[in-house]
């Protein structure tokens, strides 16, 4: 069975300490980081560039990188996040018209692709990429911001994802904390992004990161 992995997302850190934070978090047992990129287009949002990947992985050399790709046309973007130290590069699937280019392009420059839904797509838009990627992230809230309630009618299209195409590993994102774990690990992801349950946690970082892994054993 495949572990349940805790993966920070950088967006609920304080980033006036930024490599203080990470290396916390690696500290704790973090097993990724992700860097939330948002254009302010595809979300309303802005938030890190390439260098903000670089800045985390002089932090933490020691661990995997996600860059999560909320922009327009991540194909424009996917070298620069692989160049820059990202091991994993995550396009939104509904982000691009080039979805298969994009993929390649990834694995091109020596990162790992991953896809992710926002949650009024269906899995169904996956079905002729499923093949080509290993990772497919399910968004538990829109995109664009940290701290957002956790959508429960997503834990069925979790299970859906995971009985279509079991050799994928899931990942969630959004509003994942010690009371959504057990929903979603128990429904098959295995891939915990979390934002303000780490980095917002009362006891600090490796109380939130504590309490996932907690969590995610009581489901089973
Ligand atoms: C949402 C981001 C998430 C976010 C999760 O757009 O993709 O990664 O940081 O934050 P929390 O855990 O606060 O919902």
């Amino acid at each position: 069975m495949t572990p349940v992995r805790v993966v920070p997302s950088i967006l609920s850190a304080d980033l006036t300490c930024l490599g203080a934070q990470v290396r916390e978090a690696a500290a704790a047992g973090a097993d990724r980081i992700q860097v939330d990129v948002m254009d302010g287009h595809f979300v309303p949002n802005l938030t890190f560039g390439p260098d903000v990947v670089r800045a985390v992985r002089r932090a933490v050399p020691e661990l995997p990188i996600e860059a999560h790709l909320m922009v327009e046309r991540p194909e424009l973007f996917v070298e620069q996040f692989a160049e820059a130290g990202a091991d994993y590069v995550l396009v939104q699937v509904e982000s691009t018209t080039s979805l298969w280019r994009t993929i390649l392009a990834i694995s091109h420059a020596g990162a790992t692709p991953g896809v992710v839904l926002n949650p009024a797509t269906p899995v169904e838009m996956l079905s002729e990429v499923l093949g080509e990627v290993s990772l497919v992230n399910v968004m538990t809230v829109e995109p664009g911001f940290g701290g957002q309630a956790f959508i429960e009618a997503m834990v069925p299209k979790i299970a859906r994802l995971h009985a279509l195409a079991p050799a994928v590993e899931i990942e969630v994102d959004g509003g994942i904390d010690a009371r959504s774990t057990p929903l979603v690990v128990g429904a098959g992801a295995t891939l915990l992004v979390a934002g303000s349950s780490v980095f917002g946690h009362a006891e600090g970082v490796a109380a939130g990161i504590g309490a996932l892994r907690r969590a995610a054993g009581d489901a089973g």
